[in-house]
């Protein structure tokens, strides 16, 4: 018998221990099936409690006076599917006649305490189907990127959503995306991890890091041009704009709109041309946009007119010349100068990190998820990383990108350098790699000569 007890002992110690300090893994062991009968075992008395049921029909009413059986209970929503995941449970609710999604999402607080859950998000899935997804454990503390992601062109995973889905980055879906925050609260960090999700992909990437390059320059391998002043920076977005009309010139040659040319095959963007004419699409990445905005000289203030012009102009323009955007900057207001809100209009992504007032909440979602303002501004300063994702489709969520290190993302860039496509308009923007063709340095550093 006290073998037994001490086996119990054990198992709950190990339970515990895991729970403390690998809460993944212990969801995989021990949670997982714990939650499972809890939310089973309680599934009607808890949507009861939460006010979920529905009072029996009028004719099952009948059939139990006919019948002479006692009066038949309110009714819960149907499990259609009950299905554990990685990071917790995702239950599939068929609505009762005269329940709406809103009834659950406005009750997942209540049904997150009643079943045990550390957070409870839901969505409709069709009419009258509600998808609940349930998470065992913060998964945004340490972020676990699944084993197996979708990867198609121009699409990457970049974060962690709260419900412990992976949130992508879409470029065909979603063009141009900005991104504020905050000064260290994770926007450079989230620009790196999609350049290094980028990187084994057929894409140029083409960077403007106005802090003198520190964090872009490192991945230089893997890009095809790169600029590191408010100056280089004018004439590389003037050379993306004279390629933009280049690519929109092959596209029209290759249009060929004759009356036996399915309306299908007509091509009005760089995705309708063949495999062997489509130009390489490029990412612009930009961080610290501010810098190109700001202007002291009346010099200054012209080439800061150009900058915002070609970025607007590439911003309108340039998704059907396979050109996309990613803005990243601490505020990108009107503060900042005429041109800028225009330009903002036209990045539909939203990201926010920390920031530290609402004024900076309101750039990325004042004009568009008024409520995802009030989620931006309640991020605490400990979680770097921790953003709300927003679309025009006014939807948004809690992410967390996985934190990649700068020598991290050096090597994916180094591993996939031979991808680098050659551009020959941005031929003069291409970055030097001075670490290719160097000495080695001497492995003993030298001490300095004595004064
Ligand atoms: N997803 C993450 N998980 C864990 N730590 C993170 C994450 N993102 C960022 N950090 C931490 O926060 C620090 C600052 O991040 P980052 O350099 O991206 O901030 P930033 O917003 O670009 O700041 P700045 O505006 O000053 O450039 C990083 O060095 C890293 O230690
Ligand atoms: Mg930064």
């Amino acid at each position: 018998m006290s073998w037994l007890t001490a086996l119990l002992v054990l198992v709950v110690v190990t339970a515990a221990l895991l729970r403390w300090r690998r809460p993944a893994w212990y969801w995989m062991t021990f949670g997982v099936t714990l939650a499972v009968l809890r939310v089973t075992v309680r599934y009607a008395s808890v949507m009861d409690a939460c006010g979920l049921t529905v009072p029996p029909s009028r004719w099952r009413l009948t059939l139990a006076r006919v019948t002479n059986r006692p009066v038949p209970n309110s009714r819960p929503p149907r499990i259609l599917r009950l299905r554990p995941t990685r990071t917790g449970l995702a239950l599939r609710l068929k609505l009762r006649p005269g329940q709406d999604a809103f009834d659950i999402s406005a009750a997942s607080d209540r049904l997150r305490h009643s079943f045990g859950m550390y957070g409870v998000t839901s969505r409709e899935l069709r009419s009258g189907v509600v998808e609940v997804r349930m998470t065992g454990y913060d998964v945004l503390r340490q972020v676990q990127m699944p084993a197996k992601v979708d990867r198609s062109p121009m699409r990457v995973p970049v974060a962690l959503r709260e419900d412990g889905a992976v949130h992508y980055r879409d470029y065909r879906e979603m063009p141009h995306g900005l991104t504020v925050g905050a000064t260290k609260s994770g926007k450079s960090v989230y620009q790196r991890n999609l350049v290094a999700e980028l990187a084994s992909q057929d894409v140029a990437l083409v960077g403007i890091d106005c802090k003198q390059g520190v964090e872009l320059f490192p991945l230089a391998r893997r890009f095809s041009a790169l600029a590191d002043n408010p100056e280089s920076a004018a004439a590389l977005l003037d050379a993306l704009v004279s390629r933009m009309e280049g690519v929109y010139q092959l596209i029209r040659a290759e249009q060929r709109i004759t009356a036996d040319v399915p309306d299908a095959e007509i091509a009005a963007d760089i995705w309708d041309l063949p495999d062997d004419l489509r130009p390489t699409p490029i990412v612009l990445l930009v961080d610290e946009v501010a810098e190109l905005a700001l202007f002291a000289t009346k010099d200054e203030e012209k080439r800061r007119d150009r900058i915002i012009t070609a970025l607007a102009r590439l911003a309108q323009l340039g998704r059907a010349a396979g050109i996309y955007m990613e803005i990243c900057g601490q505020r990108f207001g009107s503060e900042l100068g005429k041109g800028i809100t225009m330009l903002r209009a036209q990045l539909t992504g939203r990201t926010a990190h920390r920031v530290n007032d609402e004024s900076s909440a309101n750039m990325a979602f004042g004009d568009i998820a008024p409520d995802a303002v009030l989620a931006a501004i309640q991020i605490p300063t400990g979680m770097p990383g921790l953003a709300v994702s927003g679309d025009s489709s006014a939807g948004w969520a809690r992410i967390r990108t996985p934190h990649i290190t700068l020598r991290q993302a050096v090597n994916t860039c180094n591993r996939h350098a031979d991808r680098t496509p050659d551009l020959p308009e941005l031929a003069a923007f291409r970055p030097m790699l001075p670490h290719l063709t160097a000495v080695p340095a001497p492995a003993v550093e030298t001490a300095p000569a004595a004064a």
